[in-house]
């Protein structure tokens, strides 16, 4: 299974097997990172599921949608590499990414 690599807030490094069909936070979220709290489920209307992305992932994500660039905005964590990560499916094509859980608004 493609690995996914969490770093939590405390800077502490996971690295995770996620199966087909979960986006990245439900692959964050179902392995038991309270951190994330991703209150609105995935509906892309909270972004308490903010995270930052390594960019060497940058050109193999999906582009950003109005909606989460919207909310993202409202964070004081915003950062080039950040992105919603309920909007972001994790595919094989994504073996290795790193996520960073970002600070809580
Ligand atoms: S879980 Fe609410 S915006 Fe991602």
């Amino acid at each position: 299974m493609p690995k996914l690599i969490v770093v939590n807030r405390a800077g502490e490094e996971s690295t995770i097997e996620v199966g087909d069909g979960l986006t990245v936070m439900e692959a964050i979220r179902d392995n038991g990172f309270d951190e994330l709290l991703a209150l609105c489920g995935g509906c892309c209307s909270c972004a308490t599921c903010h995270v930052h992305v390594d960019p060497v992932f940058a050109g193999k994500l999906p582009s950003i949608s109005e909606d989460e660039d919207d909310l993202l905005e409202s964070s004081d964590h915003r950062a080039a590499t950040s992105r919603l990560s309920c909007q972001v499916p994790f595919t094989s094509d994504l073996d290795g990414l790193r996520v960073t859980i970002a600070p809580e608004d």
